[in-house]
């Protein structure tokens, strides 16, 4: 079955292809495992790369009969093609598939939801604390945090990867970037709400709330946390983010609460649980690929990087974005309509075979690995924590494959019911001691 704009669907003719095997619409289909989903993905990269999908199952703001859906972007070329190009496709509608209500958007996505140059106004103001080259001044703290997790868990000899040090790593790093102490109940509130937040959809994040609620109550415990800390900076400065943030100027201003708020949440949501979710698939995937493991203890300082954006690429840990049309356009010749909603599949770029060679296998000798969408397709929201992100893995495995490089899964990693983030809600592993 095909579905049109229009909202039709429409029977295969006789010699016509069938359908994808799965439909991205379906909130069940974001329960199957990520590999199973990747068969539809590939059914639209060969045979529809630009298709038309009912709305989302949507448990935020169910849909209504006659709500739109969207279009689906599964080829790389034309995710970097949407991504780039800020004046036909804005993110002020919103930037996942799904609808939040405006006042939602507002207060938690910060600058991710505005185009230029209000967009560039406030990303100036934290993207200097992010650059490559600062970046690099924090690598051996990073290491440090990342050998300190090693040292904690390392007698157990086994246990759920996530709590130990997934979660732990970006968390103890965010948290001195919000200005709150490693341990206390602040830094806690921080990785927690990171997670829950952007998992709104799997009941085990839910906990029995509803979606929205879920989201809006995290979103509102992570703000509770900068806002204190803002409250503290404003009369004594200190070396952390917070203080940066609140006595940065825009135009000439400084910003108000809500708009601290706000950058806040996305940064503490953006930073954490992407950079978890990332560490946890490095370690399933050379658990689940052995060779690869043994290529990468053979010359682990020449071969780190490039494992590193291998991993990114078969993973995928961030799988879509949105934009919205701004006037009628195409796409690979198919009419876009100003309005429309436009998806950019990051998960199906990612193994967009006219890019990458057999994009199923894990090979962390890949030439092209780098080419990935991970932090995004290149535009102008491209992410602002690559090099970041980047290192904190490097860290988090130069750590952990020094020490215990026996690891490996204990049982089946639990996949969180995500659209948005390919995440690993809990993953049991064991070493030797
Ligand atoms: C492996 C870890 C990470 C992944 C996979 C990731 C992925 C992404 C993706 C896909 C985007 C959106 C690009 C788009 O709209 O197309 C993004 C944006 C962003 N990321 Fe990351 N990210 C990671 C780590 C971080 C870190 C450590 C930070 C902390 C500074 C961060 C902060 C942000 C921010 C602030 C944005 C919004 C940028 C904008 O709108 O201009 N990310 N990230």
């Amino acid at each position: 079955m095909t579905t049109t704009r229009d909202g039709a669907t429409v029977p295969p003719l006789p010699g016509d292809t069938p359908g994808p095997p799965g439909d991205i619409s379906a909130r069940s289909f974001w329960a199957k495992p990520f590999e199973e989903r990747e068969q539809t993905f590939a059914w639209l990269r060969a045979n529809e790369p630009v298709s038309y999908h009912r709305p989302y199952e949507s448990t935020l703001v169910p849909p209504e009969p006659d709500s739109p859906g969207f279009w689906a972007l599964t080829k790389h070329e034309d995710c970097q093609l949407v991504s780039r190009n800020q004046e036909d496709f804005t993110v002020t509608q919103g930037v996942i598939m799904e609808d939040f209500p405006e006042v939602i958007v507002v207060a938690s996505h910060s600058f991710l939801a505005m185009d230029d140059p209000e967009h560039n106004r406030l990303r100036s103001i934290v993207s200097r604390a992010f650059t490559p080259r600062r970046t690099k001044t924090m690598e051996s703290w990073i290491q440090g945090v990342a050998k300190d997790l090693v040292d904690e868990m390392i007698d157990k000899g086994e246990g759920e990867f996530c709590e130990l040090f997934a979660k732990q790593m970006p968390g103890r790093i965010f948290a001195h970037f919000f200005g709150v102490e490693v341990g206390s109940e602040e830094a806690e509130i921080l990785m927690d709400s990171a997670e829950k937040m952007l998992a709104w959809d799997d009941p085990r994040c839910a906990l029995g709330r509803d979606a929205l609620f879920t989201f809006a109550e995290e979103v509102e415990r992570m703000q509770d946390v900068a806002l204190a800390v803002a409250e503290l900076r404003r009369d004594e400065p200190a070396e952390d983010l917070v203080s940066w943030v609140v006595h940065a100027e825009v135009d000439g201003e400084r910003m108000e609460d809500w708009e601290i708020a706000a950058f806040f949440s996305l940064l503490g949501s953006a930073a954490n649980d992407t950079t978890r979710h990332s560490l946890a698939h490095a370690v399933r995937l050379f658990s689940q690929h052995p060779d690869q493991l043994a290529l990468l203890l053979e010359d682990f300082d020449g071969r780190v990087a490039n494992a590193v954006e291998e991993v990114l690429r078969h993973s995928t840990p961030v799988q879509h974005f949105r934009r919205t049309a701004t006037r009628d356009t195409q796409i690979r010749g198919v009419d876009i309509k100003a309005g429309d909603k436009v998806v950019m599949w990051y998960c199906s770029g990612d193994r967009d075979e006219e890019v990458f060679e057999d994009p199923g296998r894990f090979d962390i000798l890949r030439g092209n690995a780098r080419s990935h969408m991970a932090f995004g397709a290149g535009g102008a929201h491209f992410c602002i924590g690559a090099a970041l992100g980047r290192q904190m893995i490097q860290a988090g495995l130069r750590a952990i494959y020094t020490r215990m490089p026996d690891i490996t899964l204990a049982g089946e990693p639990e996949i969180q019911i995500n659209h948005f983030m390919h995440g690993v809600h809990a993953m049991p592993v064991r070493w030797s001691r």
